[in-house]
């Protein structure tokens, strides 16, 4: 038995609500955030960056109550080259235990160009702003955006400049995902050599999706010296995302023998935060998608499952459990009580307070009222549906009936309230989900887009759910919806109220202008 106490520590800076955060239709609300924040304290990140905080008000007040309810976790903020980003940050993160500035600049030659400064400008640019969040906060970190299109000579002097002017960590991005394993080893390794005063400070790897080699870019970072991985839960980001949690902790674990490192995971808790993320931000996890896809331990194969039946390890190198799956198979029908959902939702990895557990016990049973047989897969679906409106939200539906039939065009009956005022209106189109749509149209007229309109069975029979996700984009901002039901077209506008409320909700809590997505190109000080 390893000892594994012996083992190089890895810092595991979670970048869900920033980085993840910023892909396009993945906003959170507030307490979502804090929700999600909670949770990965609870799990043993060991920094959280919660935010950003000068792109809205929302996004400040959203860094500084995760600030304040963290427990272990460093919070971090980040904040662009400028001392009026910076200060908002701190204001924001100051209320945290531990307390982190983030601050960074691009620093390739495109980026050069883009910011129009010198090599020696832009140099002195990062002396000043990092010396001024180092006045503010012990703990500071910076990144060269874009390092890995950085010339060496260049980055090798940035890095320096940063370190002396008091940086604690060192964070080197490949930005647009660049770079192969051998190269992201070679560049940490370059660094580790040629930067004066490396040795004291942390490096971290911070690596995005787009040639899908995130996972291994970071582990190949880790193995040339970084100790600090960034990365999102699913693998959230924009483009094709960042770095997956679950995949460099469980790349650790499993294959510890040639990854000797250590982190503070609790890797049992994995599968609950993947849900909650995927439930929140509205993106689904793809079901082939490692350690945490619907498909990761399913073995449907004849020759597998004969495997499975004789010894696990056959085909399986991890176990469920190991992530938080529970090993159940008991249904759940209409006669099942309150402790065995409550049980039930436990195993799944769903933890509720009293009053959660009653809400979800009502629409439990109006759902085993519909469906004779209620599997993992529907009550997960029950969890994940926000297609039940609450009090604040702008829309509700009342009530809506559909006319379908072979001949003519389809009909939908619709009562939407509308600021508590109830509205009703007949509507038709091409098929019953365009016919509801078009009634939610003529009721709340808007300029909203769809983007995306998709469904899923949930499970196999004709009673089975659907779970429906909606994209809708208005003047550059983006929501999302889900709902399930075992009506199509009921869950279909669930979804898309859904959407809508979401945003109008952003609409609310935002200008266009300081959407946070745009972030990664605007640097004015
Ligand atoms: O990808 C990136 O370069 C970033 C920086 C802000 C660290 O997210
Ligand atoms: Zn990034």
């Amino acid at each position: 038995m390893t000892d594994k106490s012996t083992q190089p520590r890895v810092l595991i800076f979670d970048t869900t609500l920033r980085d993840g955060e910023q892909s396009p239709g993945a906003t959170m609300t507030h307490n979502e955030k804090l929700e999600i924040a909670h949770l990965l304290d609870d799990m043993g990140v060991d920094i959280i960056e919660a935010g950003f905080p000068i792109a809205s008000e929302g996004d400040f007040a959203a860094v500084s109550a995760i600030a304040k309810q963290s427990n272990t976790a460093t919070i971090c903020g980040l904040a662009r080259a400028n001392f009026k980003d910076i200060d908002r940050c701190w204001e924001a993160v100051k209320h945290a235990k531990s307390p982190r500035i983030h601050t960074f600049i691009g620093t390739s030659p495109l980026h050069r160009a883009m910011h129009d400064l010198t090599m020696d400008q832009m140099a002195e640019r990062i002396h000043e702003t990092v010396t001024h969040a180092r006045n503010l906060c012990d703990n500071v970190q910076w990144s060269p955006m874009d390092a890995t299109r950085t010339e060496h000579d260049y980055l090798c002097r940035v890095v320096e400049i940063a370190i002396l002017a008091g940086a604690t960590t060192l964070n080197i991005p490949d930005t647009v995902g660049y770079i192969a394993p051998r190269e992201s080893s070679s560049l940490i390794r370059m660094l580790l050599e040629r930067v004066p005063g490396a040795d004291n400070i942390i490096f971290a790897t911070h690596c995005h999706n787009d040639l899908g080699m995130a996972t291994a870019n970071a582990l190949a970072a880790v193995e040339a010296g970084a100790r600090q991985i960034e990365c999102t839960i699913n693998g959230l980001g924009e483009r094709a995302g960042n770095t997956a949690l679950e995949e460099v902790v469980m790349a650790m674990k499993v294959r510890n023998d040639i990854l000797p490192y250590r982190t503070r995971i609790d890797t049992t808790k994995i599968m609950n935060i993947s849900r909650k993320v995927a439930t929140v931000s509205g993106f689904a996890v793809q079901f082939n998608k490692a350690i945490v896809g619907k498909n990761a331990f399913a073995h449907e194969s004849g020759i597998h499952q004969d495997g499975m039946l004789k010894n696990a390890e056959t085909f399986e190198i991890m176990r469920p459990t190991d992530i938080g799956l529970a090993e159940t198979s008991l249904v759940m029908g209409k006669h099942s009580g309150r402790a065995a959902l409550r049980a039930k939702l436990r195993d799944l990895g769903f933890e509720l307070a009293d009053n959660q557990l009653a809400d979800v016990f009502v629409r439990f049973k109006a759902l085993a009222d519909r469906k004779k047989e209620v599997y993992d897969d529907d009550l997960i679906a029950l969890m994940q549906d926000h297609g039940t409106s609450e009090a604040h939200d702008t829309l509700q539906i009342k009530r809506l009936r559909v006319v379908c039939g072979t001949d003519g065009p389809q009909e939908a009956e619709l009562t939407l309230t509308i600021e508590g005022v109830d509205h009703s209106i007949d509507a038709t189109g091409d098929g019953p989900v365009d016919a509801a749509f078009n009634a939610v149209k003529m009721l709340y007229p808007h300029g909203a887009r769809l983007q995306l309109y998709q469904v899923h069975a949930v499970t196999e029979g004709t009673d089975a759910q659907a779970t429906v996700s909606v994209r809708v984009e208005e003047d550059g901002r983006i929501a999302t919806g889900q709902s399930a039901d075992t009506d199509t077209v009921v869950a279909s506008v669930k979804a898309y109220i859904n959407a809508l409320n979401r945003l109008i909700q952003r609409r609310k809590s935002s200008a266009p202008g300081d959407d946070t997505k745009s972030i990664h190109y605007k640097d004015q000080s």
